[in-house]
């Protein structure tokens, strides 16, 4: 008889004594995650290069009877990944989930409209970034007997769009990186997946909703528009979906795409 060894029947929670990794999580998606994540039993090493808000994350979640703590990091650099990841290592004694969720939308424009420093800037916070994390995490987490990585995409990684030509090629490239790091890392059980959400209210989203001359709730309700469910999604909303793939309930999915976007991609 087939064994269902990871539906559990004894109130469990759905990580429980996991160690977690989540990137900018000061706020926004990965600041749900990070709650979420711990409410759920894991340990949570929260890292932003927002001191402020990181810590106040991973006070909540210590508040709440859990095990977290902050970690000032740039994921765009290689020497505080490296130093970062290291420290949890040693902090938490292992790494099962690393939710590479750092990002920034930057500079509006087309390829002609915007520099290159702001191309490379794009492209070293979410792209690079998923590289240098996946790079200094797997050596740890193989040591953990394997582990689940959740990379960020979006819906801009699937479908384009007129005026955020940087944006778009490092949530594409996000999305492939994934399905080639499932490929490379599924011998050591390390499982890895992209998360496309559609638009989400978060501060990054907020910021964008700043058009000159229109009052925000026109762009609010503008934005909800282009989901057939009509509305914006919450970041609870993907906080769940990281949580399904970052669990054992996901134990035979790697190199998929889950995306949460109200029907968007839909279309
Ligand atoms: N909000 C959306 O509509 C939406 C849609 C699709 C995908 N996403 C992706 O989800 C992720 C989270 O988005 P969000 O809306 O919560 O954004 P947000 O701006 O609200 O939060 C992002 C967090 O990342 C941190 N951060 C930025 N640069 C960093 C760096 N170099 N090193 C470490 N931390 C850094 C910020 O300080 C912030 O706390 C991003 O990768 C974003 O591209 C968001």
């Amino acid at each position: 008889m087939a064994k269902e060894t990871n539906i559990k029947g004894n109130g469990m929670a759905r990580v429980q004594d996991k160690v977690a990794l989540v990137t900018g999580a000061a706020q926004g998606i990965g600041r749900a995650t990070a709650l979420l994540l711990g409410r759920e039993g894991a340990a949570v090493a929260v890292a932003d290069t927002n001191a402020r808000d990181g810590e106040a994350v991973a006070e909540q979640i210590r508040a709440a009877g859990g095990k977290s703590r902050f970690w000032a990091l740039d994921v765009s650099k290689e020497a505080e990944v490296a130093a970062v990841i290291a420290e949890v290592g040693k902090e938490f004694g292992r790494l099962d989930i690393l939710v590479n969720n750092a990002g920034i939308s930057g500079a509006n424009g087309t390829s002609e409209e915007i520099s290159e420093a702001e191309w490379d800037r794009v492209m070293n916070t979410n792209a690079k970034s998923v590289f240098l994390c996946t790079k200094h995490a797997v050596p740890l987490m193989r040591r953990s007997g394997g582990g689940s990585i959740v990379n960020l995409s979006s819906v801009y990684g699937i479908v384009g769009s007129h005026n955020v030509a940087a944006y778009h090629a490092s949530k594409g490239a996000i999305r492939i990186m994934s399905k080639t790091d499932a490929l490379a890392y599924a011998e050591d059980g390390i499982r890895v997946n992209s998360v496309h959400p559609g638009f989400i209210w978060t501060p990054m989203l907020e910021a964008g909703a700043q058009v000159p001359g229109v009052a925000p709730e026109a762009v609010h309700s503008a934005m909800a528009k282009l989901h057939p469910l009509g509305t914006l999604g919450e970041p609870g909303d993907v906080a769940y979906g990281i949580l399904y793939l970052a669990s054992d309930e996901a134990k035979f999915v790697t190199g998929c795409e889950l995306v949460i976007d109200g029907g968007y991609t839909a279309r």
